[in-house]
């Protein structure tokens, strides 16, 4: 599924003072947490994101776009595919997952054969195209990738659904070959209208050898989970509203047991009423947020280092929580698309009209 959003041109960094005390019952510190924008030098909108270090960012969007980065922000270079016989332009890569500043795969979203998947191993000299969607149902919309040791290399993507379920695209050789499995005895089938968001690259998530795939379109929206790809999968109700343009956009999982997921509805980039959910038991059940996030969120990502502590990102701005997903407050207004923190002192986030921003956590 494809949200088209208009999101507000905001140009600076805004830096604002957040009080945490106002949203959880323990004392806390007051924090001044601010998005530092990088001159990216681009207006197109960049939902995937991977940083892969805190030297070493890629970001990729609209109009064919991949950006890089080897020196935390302060130059992007332009290293986008582009091959003679194709209009590369009319790609929207949603989503981007690299191992290093050389390695990198990323998605193309969209129907029938504009669904593709580029992979570089010299940092964006030379792309091989190592998929092509030919099934004209198929609308792939994300992917994710092992970290453990040993098993970077196994990757899915998702697609909406074909035939009643959804399709799963996996390779085990970091995007070079991939195959389609068949999910015809092993997952649940899609309701009517079911899809995923192609928002932010998490709507597949990998973490402590578990897989998760965050669905809308259906009221509620759904998590799915599996212990592992050839273990089969379950589907629970998310505790997130669903619709049209509504449902979970994003799920993260911290460990085997503690996940949290967003969303909201896209064309409501202010409404705010049951768009969180969290899960301490593997994603078998979900529970509403206490306090939600600001407006409709399509990014998330757990804090490393920080037990408790993780941040969304919407059009309407982002947020932290510092209690698992219980919790969010508001840390900025200012639009992003997908966020990605890297370590206990650092997130970035990208969006819309080039931004590409960095957050540093120290004082928290
Ligand atoms: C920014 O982009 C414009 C237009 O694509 C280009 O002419 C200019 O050289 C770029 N500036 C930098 C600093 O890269
Ligand atoms: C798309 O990118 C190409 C070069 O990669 C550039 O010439 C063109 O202006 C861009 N189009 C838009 C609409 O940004
Ligand atoms: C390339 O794709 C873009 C976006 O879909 C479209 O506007 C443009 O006309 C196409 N160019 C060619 C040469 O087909
Ligand atoms: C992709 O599909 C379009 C029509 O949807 C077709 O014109 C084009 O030849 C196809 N390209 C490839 C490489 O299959
Ligand atoms: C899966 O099931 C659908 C219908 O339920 C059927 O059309 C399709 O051929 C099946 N695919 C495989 C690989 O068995
Ligand atoms: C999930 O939500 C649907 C729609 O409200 C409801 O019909 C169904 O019973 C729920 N499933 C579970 C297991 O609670
Ligand atoms: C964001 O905007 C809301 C509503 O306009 C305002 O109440 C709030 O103070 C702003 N938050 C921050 C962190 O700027």
């Amino acid at each position: 599924m494809k949200p088209f959003q208009q999101p507000r041109l905001l140009v600076t960094a805004l830096t604002f003072i957040l009080c945490l005390s106002t949203v959880t019952a323990a004392p806390h510190p007051k924090v001044s947490l601010s998005w530092t924008l990088t001159p990216t030098n681009s207006t197109q909108q960049f939902r995937g994101l991977s940083p892969v270090s805190k030297k070493v960012i890629w970001v990729s969007g609209t109009n064919g776009t991949v950006l890089r980065t080897t020196n935390g922000g302060s130059k992007w270079t332009n290293v986008s595919p582009t091959f003679p016989s194709e209009n590369s332009t009319a790609f929207q890569f949603r989503d981007i997952h690299a191992w290093s500043e050389k390695v990198a795969v990323v998605l193309s979203i969209g129907n029938g054969n504009a669904s593709r998947i580029y992979r570089t191993h010299d940092g964006g000299e030379s792309w091989a195209r190592t998929f092509v969607n030919e099934e004209q149902a198929a609308f792939y919309d994300c992917m994710a990738f092992e970290q453990e040791k040993g098993r970077e290399g196994h990757g899915v993507a998702m697609s909406d659904p074909v035939d009643g379920r959804f399709r799963l695209l996996e390779t085990w050789d970091g995007g070079l070959h991939w195959r389609i499995l068949s999910t015809n005895g092993t997952m649940p089938p899609a309701l009517a209208g079911e899809a995923g968001f192609a928002a932010s690259g998490t709507c597949i998530e990998a973490a402590a050898g578990r897989w998760y795939i965050a669905t809308g379109g259906v009221n509620p929206g759904r998590i799915f989970r599996s212990a592992g790809i050839e273990r089969g999968w379950s589907v629970a109700n998310s505790s997130i509203a669903g619709g049209a343009a509504a449902g979970v956009f994003s799920v993260r999982f911290r460990d085997s047991k503690h996940g949290i997921a967003v969303g909201g509805d896209f064309e409501k980039p202010t409404a705010n009423v049951d768009i969180a959910s969290w899960s301490r038991d593997g994603g078998v059940s979900w529970n509403k947020a206490e306090s939600f996030p600001g407006g409709y969120r399509s990014g998330l990502s757990w804090v490393p280092g920080r037990r408790d502590v993780a941040v969304s990102v919407g059009t309407s701005g982002s947020d932290i929580t510092l209690d698992r997903g219980r919790n969010w407050a508001r840390i900025d207004n200012g639009t992003f698309d997908a966020v990605e923190c890297i370590s206990k002192d650092q997130c970035w986030a990208s969006g819309s009209k080039g931004r590409v921003a960095r957050l540093e956590l120290h004082k928290l």
